[in-house]
């Protein structure tokens, strides 16, 4: 189903598509193609949606965090922006700080993407396109972008990223959900417990761009290998988590880049039994624990959002890898098809 959802200044019209399948419903804007709502069940069949947004197009526009925005054409930063490709220098959109963040200023949070629905046997979905003119927000080549979201059978919400090129550039696709699993509006999530298979994350210096060292969680806040709070050790005087106010860090995954998805993280909300499985192609997972809601934004259901009160799981390359030679590399060349794909299955 599709629904005008509002306009921006210019008069586009951007639409609202519902989907709903295994228990899980989703719904998601033509910009961006943001999830602006995912209902899943508790353990006594109760209704939530677990995923932070705004309750109009307005406020996406004005002042999202990326609220669950697809993110491109490079998620998380690059060091001023710069880097070298084939012997040629380029310099990308710088929006935070001295750093690109997540594509540049007008990244693909803030494309407006065509929109296709789909049934395949059991399974719902969209297709969503956008390409990505040569030279947008100072990358090189065309890019034909094209992402999924299916709704499996069983309630499984997959994301499937392909892309392009016909110049050599860099690419690296995600998707910006903020989880709640007790509820967009109920607080802290520092009592929700998570694991993430993770021996190694990539440590930060100013600006939060990675030193280049692959460090041991052992002994530091990043350690999720064993299931613990999230909450736990956020208040720990380590100094990465100064530099973040909190964990904002990619781990490692111990299981590398994959030609399958396969399981990296289970996050659990004691209080609903609501449960969440993460499973990636990727490399990486950017653990963001909401360092920067400060009480500035009106969320869907109406209450401030505020520090901690969701976590975002953002599957990747590492950040900055067009710099960092040793990171599994984020180059896509002409002829070549990027492929990424995460699947989130939730349980109660
Ligand atoms: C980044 C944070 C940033 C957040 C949204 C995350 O992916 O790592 O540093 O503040 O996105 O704004």
């Amino acid at each position: 189903m599709k629904e005008l959802f509002g306009k921006l200044a210019d008069g586009t019209k951007i639409y609202r598509w519902s989907l709903e399948n295994g228990g899980t419903r989703l719904k998601v804007l033509s910009y961006g193609g943001i999830v602006q709502s995912l209902e899943i069940p508790d353990s006594r069949g109760q209704y939530a949606n677990v995923s932070l947004g705004f309750a109009n197009i307005e406020d996406y526009v004005a002042s999202s965090p990326y609220f669950g925005a697809l993110i491109g054409r490079y998620g998380n930063r690059i060091d001023q922006g710069r880097f070298t490709l084939d012997g040629k220098a380029y310099q990308v959109d710088v929006n935070d700080g001295e750093n690109s963040l997540h594509g540049g200023a007008e990244g693909f949070d803030k494309r407006v993407w065509d929109i296709e629905p789909f049934t395949e046997g059991s399974d719902v979905g969209l297709y969503l396109h956008h390409t990505s003119v040569d030279g947008e927000m100072g990358y090189p080549g065309t890019l034909q972008t094209k992402v999924t979201y299916t709704l499996t059978q069983q309630g499984d919400w997959r994301i499937d990223y392909e892309a392009t090129t016909d110049k050599t550039t860099v690419v690296n696709l995600t998707n910006h959900v903020y989880w709640n699993l007790a509820g967009e509006s109920s607080g802290s999530i520092h009592d929700h417990e998570l694991t993430v298979a993770a021996s190694r994350y990539t440590p930060v210096g100013k600006g939060l761009i990675p030193t280049g060292e692959l460090a041991p969680v052992a002994g530091t806040p990043f350690d999720f290998r064993v299931t613990k709070t999230v909450g736990g050790d956020l208040r720990g005087a380590h100094q990465q988590l100064l530099h973040a106010q909190g964990i904002d860090h990619n781990l490692v995954l111990d299981k590398g880049v994959t030609a399958e998805p396969e399981h990296i993280a289970t996050l659990s909300d004691p209080s609903s039994g609501r449960t969440l499985s993460v499973s990636t192609t990727e490399p990486g997972v950017q653990f963001y624990s909401g360092n920067f809601l400060d009480g500035t934004l009106v969320g869907t259901g109406g209450t401030v959002y505020r520090q901690g009160d969701a976590l975002c799981l953002e599957t990747q390359h590492f950040p900055d890898s067009p710099n960092q030679p040793e990171f599994p590399s984020t180059t896509l060349r002409p002829g070549q098809t990027y492929r990424s794909a995460t699947v989130h299955s939730f349980g109660r």
